[in-house]
């Protein structure tokens, strides 16, 4: 039995020194802003896993009304979601994954993304795509006002 998941999200940026984007810090002239870390990459990717297990969302596994998830670190909040998957038998085939930012430049740091993705996830690297488009100038995301992330994860029931 196969099974597939979409995520997506985004922060708006403002002043600040960098972004974490699949848990790695990328120096930036801008910060993400959010609840917590304000990973967007991370985030997509904790809703498409719970959305192909129909496990429900990020939001509900971690409300940001609740004060224990402020700077919530969010491989924590991936690694809590995937062990949810994983307890119901659920295994992952792969991930593919598109980060939308105008700046800062994200396919040098794909290699360091992809296998800080894998290790929280306990797979391997080749299970894990990831890539990058600008917003051409134009919108939220061409404007430097925000970034956003997607991701669709396939999963498989365990043999
Ligand atoms: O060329 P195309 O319009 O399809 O894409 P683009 O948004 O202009 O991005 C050009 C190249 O820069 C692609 O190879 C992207 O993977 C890369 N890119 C990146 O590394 N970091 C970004 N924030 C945006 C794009
Ligand atoms: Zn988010």
């Amino acid at each position: 039995m196969f099974r597939i998941g979409l995520g997506h999200d985004t922060h708006r940026l403002g002043p600040g020194d960098g972004l974490v984007i699949g848990g790695v810090r990328i120096p930036h002239d801008r910060s993400a802003i959010g609840h917590s870390d304000a990973d967007v990459l991370l985030h997509a990717i904790t809703d498409a896993l719970l959305g192909a297990a129909a496990m429900g969302d990020i939001g509900e596994m971690f409300p940001d009304t609740d004060p224990a998830n402020k700077g919530r670190d969010s491989a924590d909040m991936l690694h809590r979601a995937w062990a949810k998957v994983t307890v119901a038998g659920l295994r992952i085939v792969n991930l593919d994954c598109v980060v939308f930012a105008q700046r800062p430049k994200i396919l040098p740091h794909r290699a360091a993304i992809r296998r800080r993705i894998a290790e929280i996830l306990r797979i391997e690297e080749e299970t894990v795509w990831l890539k990058a488009k600008t917003g051409e100038g134009v919108g939220p995301i061409g404007e430097e006002l925000a970034v956003a992330a997607e991701c669709v994860v396939l999963i498989e029931r365990g043999t």
